[in-house]
């Protein structure tokens, strides 16, 4: 990337930032929405110290990395605290935005890419200050979808292309053998993405669709809520504490159910993916079906393994970057899309839609790769590799297409539904 493009990226990124919220008062980004995100302007300042940090401090020499110091530092500041803390005015956040702005475009003037500095070489720190807003955009829309009062106006601004007719109960089958899983592009991936290594895979089988409205539907007629068979431990503990019986954002109709995205309720779609669903949800509708939840290899492979070239691809349809005429991501839809809807989004072994519309709930872990690295600091991946936290792939309709690729790997308690996350199928073959 040249300067150029950098900076153009960095306006656009802030742009997108401030559409989201400008249908916002003062009030309502200040609001604590839920004790599980921050207040919104929060976010806002958080990004503004984040790209200072990256962007400014750390090029002057390097610092001692504790993300950053005071009331953005997460650590100090956990998100169920933050509405307690002074935080500024829109405008004041605005001026302090501008304000590091200027100051990062002014040093940037300065930096040379074709350096053995691993966090300069091709931008890379640029990237990652972009993809560090594009996520907390993705986290200020779950927020939004959560927000007290008033139901956030969205700003939509296309819709998805006309759903294809399709067979939707397809499955598509990797024969096994040995395939390449993650990359070692230092461009942009983030560390848990490296290295690249080769692993052998059993045979599988994997829907080509995600699991839709319609499928899950019938789980829920069918009692699937309250067969404990259906569950895992930990699944029915979480059942039985929380008493949810329909995807989060469901909401009764007579005999049927709606559904609300934001300012916009309608009866729930039976051709959509279903959304605002937990892992252990996913993991108990799963099980009635009689499959389980693929692994986060699995899914990779379903995504982007080429066998004809032999090759990870970066994304379903080849190399070429997400875009929303290729997938359903980058946010201005704010909606899911029916099953076959983007022409493009197919990937090397038949799935369908693994880029975009709803993350996708695996049976992973969140675990280094054989050979990882931390870069540039243990706050984004290392603190939470372990056994708590489960993987997510392929981005949802509200990921900025930055944000995602077939390696890129989210992660999050398997508890959690504020995500735009659902879940595919798979099968040992
Ligand atoms: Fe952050």
């Amino acid at each position: 990337m040249t300067r150029e493009e950098i900076a153009a990226q960095l306006e656009e990124a802030r742009a997108r930032t401030l559409q989201l919220v400008e249908p916002l008062c003062d009030e309502d980004l200040r609001v604590q929405h839920d004790p599980l995100m921050s207040p919104i302007i929060w976010d806002l300042g958080h990004i503004a110290h984040f790209e200072e940090l990256w962007l400014v401090r750390n090029l002057e020499g390097p610092i001692e990395f504790s993300e950053m110091p005071g009331l953005y530092n997460p650590f100090e500041n956990p998100r169920r605290v933050r509405g307690a803390l002074q935080l500024p005015t829109l405008e004041e956040c605005r001026v302090l935005m501008r304000e590091i702005r200027s100051r990062v475009l002014e040093r940037m003037s300065r930096v040379r890419f074709d350096t053995d500095d691993e966090l300069l070489r091709d931008g890379y720190v640029y990237s990652m200050v972009l993809q560090h807003e594009y996520q907390h955009n993705e986290t200020i829309l779950q927020t939004l979808q959560l927000k007290q009062g008033m139901p956030y106006r969205a700003p939509r601004a296309y819709s998805p292309p006309s759903p294809a007719s399709v067979d939707r109960s397809t499955t598509a089958r990797f024969g096994g053998g040995r395939v390449r899983i993650g990359t070692n592009d230092r461009s942009a991936a983030y560390d848990n993405e490296r290295p690249q290594h080769e692993i052998d895979l059993a045979p599988f089988s994997i829907d080509v669709f995600q699991v839709s409205n319609g499928d899950y539907l019938e789980f829920m007629r069918d009692g699937g809520y309250d067969r404990r068979e259906l569950w895992s431990d930990a699944g029915w503990a979480w059942r039985n504490e929380s008493q949810v019986n329909a995807p989060k954002y469901w909401m009764p109709d007579g005999d049927g159910w709606c559904m609300r995205v934001m300012d916009k309720v309608t009866s729930v779609d039976s051709e959509l993916p279903v959304c605002h669903v937990c892992y252990y949800e996913a993991e108990a509708f799963a099980r009635f079906a009689g499959k389980r939840l693929p692994t986060e290899l699995e899914w990779e492979v379903a995504a982007g393994w080429n066998a004809a070239t032999n090759r990870m691809q970066s994304f379903p349809w080849g190399d070429e970057p997400a875009t929303p005429d290729r997938a359903n991501v980058d946010q201005l839809s704010f909606t899911t899309a029916p099953g076959g809807a983007y022409r493009d989004n197919w990937s090397p072994l038949g799935c369908y839609g693994m880029i975009g519309d709803v993350w996708e709930w695996t049976s992973s872990d969140f675990q280094p790769y054989p050979g990882y690295r931390t870069f540039p600091y243990p706050e984004y991946s290392e603190m939470f590799f372990g056994n708590e936290y489960k993987v997510l792939r392929g981005g949802s309709w509200a990921t900025r297409p930055g944000a995602v690729r077939n390696s890129f790997r989210n992660w999050d308690y398997p508890i959690r539904r504020q995500i735009f996350a659902g879940f595919r199928c798979a099968r040992d073959d």
